[in-house]
């Protein structure tokens, strides 16, 4: 079979040519003695027309296949000219491969994203979702070769942990104990000790700690992975299992991190706008009508910068415009964030040096004393899409904040090593995989950027 992608990109070595093509039907209507079939194979973005006519064995048929239905054709390509499509195959023979029942969900009309997410088998069959899992699948690529492309090491990090990184409790346990009749350790809490891991474990929220160490053996390394969090927070952002994408780097500090994390944003911007016109296209139709322009944008100029205490600032002058009242050391919502990406700056902005207890415990304490070396990136139309920080690399400040915190240190051997063997700046970041298809798509939900969302009481499929 010959993909319909191929047939676009080499038209003219196939025109006048026999092709074989297979896809799924989108439409078909017929006259007495022909009839037009719209295919798309999921190749490319743009479907293929196939005309049969009555002269076929099988005519009676094919008359009668129903839209989702599975084909193969053969026949001639030949070039359109007066009509919307290019070109188009006379057909000699069609092979019913699948016929589809009279109930395909899918008609040829416009379906809300919600009912979409309803049939979230079918969805990647139409425009919008074949948009989508393309260019996801292209941002994963784009990612992987910047990194490469840098002699950075892809690190595989545990799923399974024994750590919680972010320190926000925010973990999926795993267990094979009978939860109905747990042990329990006399003061009141579970034993694990019987369990698999001889241990309290879970699903991992950040692969940054075991990536760090990596990066204390590599210097520069990167990790690609899904993380888990059972962040109750039902929102347009957060979803239970998400990927992301964990540069560390050795000899660096948060400078050199938001650099990186620049060059990267616009690294895949470019990547995408290259590899996917057709999409990127559709998208700035469709889905976000800004859209290119504002990534066009993105790539030929500076991001913001500011600090927290400035951006509270701001903030603070305002507040009536918020639900939530900002004032300092209070944790940045989505509004305030929308509201400096969108409002103040009109681009993307690292906001830094937070206050020390909202953010987690192995972050660089600042000579203030009070805030730590962070940085955030936030985006328009989306708020915050990369977390990162330059790392406390001594031993002693970072036990004693560890200690502050309530952490178990035992639990956390591995990490302190690091700074007892050979300990260097460092600094590293976590971008939302799924946040930074939302910010290239202009899809407006996290559930439409994941072929099969988890999200606060959903589980499907
Ligand atoms: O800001 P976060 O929590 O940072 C970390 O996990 C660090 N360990 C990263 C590092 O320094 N190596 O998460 C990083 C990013 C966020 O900016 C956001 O884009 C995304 O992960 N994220 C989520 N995406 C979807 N659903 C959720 N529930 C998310 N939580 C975080
Ligand atoms: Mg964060």
């Amino acid at each position: 079979l010959i993909s319909i992608r191929e047939l676009y990109k080499n038209r003219e070595k196939y025109m006048d040519k026999k092709v074989e093509v297979g896809g799924w039907l989108r439409s078909i209507r017929d006259s007495k003695t022909f009839g037009f079939i719209v295919l798309n194979d999921g190749t490319y973005f743009e479907p293929l027309q196939v005309v049969y006519h009555d002269t076929m064995d099988n005519f009676s048929e094919i008359v009668k296949l129903n839209v989702g239905a599975a084909i193969i054709v053969k026949g001639t390509l030949v070039e359109t000219p007066q009509a919307k499509q290019p070109f188009e195959i006379q057909a000699d023979e069609i092979f019913i491969e699948g016929q589809s029942t009279g109930d395909y969900p899918l008609q040829k009309k416009r379906h809300s994203f919600e009912y979409l997410r309803s049939i979230a088998h079918l969805r990647p069959r139409t425009n919008t979702f074949q948009a989508v899992f393309r260019v996801r699948s292209l941002i994963a690529y784009a990612i992987h070769k910047f990194f490469q492309e840098r002699d950075f090491v892809y690190v595989h990090t545990p799923i399974i942990t024994g750590s919680d990184c972010e320190g926000a409790g925010e973990m999926f346990r795993v267990t094979t104990l009978d939860m109905a009749q747990l042990p329990k350790n006399p003061d009141g809490t579970i034993d694990y000790s019987e369990d698999f891991f001889g241990k309290e474990t879970n699903l991992t929220v950040s692969g940054q700690l075991n990536g760090e160490t990596y990066a204390q053996a590599f210097r520069n390394i990167y990790t690609f992975g899904p993380t888990f969090r059972a962040e109750n927070s039902n929102t347009t952002r957060h979803a239970a299992e998400f990927w992301m994408i964990e540069p560390e780097i050795a000899f660096a500090d948060l400078q050199d991190n938001m650099i990186l994390a620049e060059s990267m944003i616009k690294y895949i911007i470019t990547y995408v706008m290259e590899h996917a016109p057709e999409e990127m296209k559709f998208f700035n139709q469709f889905v976000d009508k800004g859209l290119m322009e504002r990534l066009n944008g993105v790539v030929n100029s500076e991001f913001g910068h500011v600090t927290y205490t400035e951006a509270i600032d701001i903030l603070e002058k305002n507040n009536n415009k918020f639900d939530y009242k900002v004032s300092w050391g209070c944790d940045l919502q989505t509004e305030h964030e929308r509201y400096l990406t969108e409002e103040v700056f009109k681009k993307p902005v690292f906001v830094t040096d937070y206050p020390k207890e909202i953010k987690a415990f192995y972050m660089k304490m600042n000579e203030d004393n009070k805030t730590v070396a962070a940085m955030d990136c936030l985006v328009p139309g989306i708020g915050e899409i990369i977390g990162g920080s330059q790392r406390e690399d001594d031993y002693d400040k970072l036990i004693s904040r560890m200690n502050e915190l309530g952490l178990n240190v035992e639990d956390y051997g591995f990490y302190l090593d690091l700074r007892k063997y050979g300990s260097t700046r460092h600094a590293g970041f976590g971008l939302g995989f799924e946040r930074c298809v939302m910010y290239l798509t202009g899809m407006s939900n996290i559930r439409d950027v994941v072929p099969f969302p988890r999200t606060v009481g959903n589980c499907e499929l």
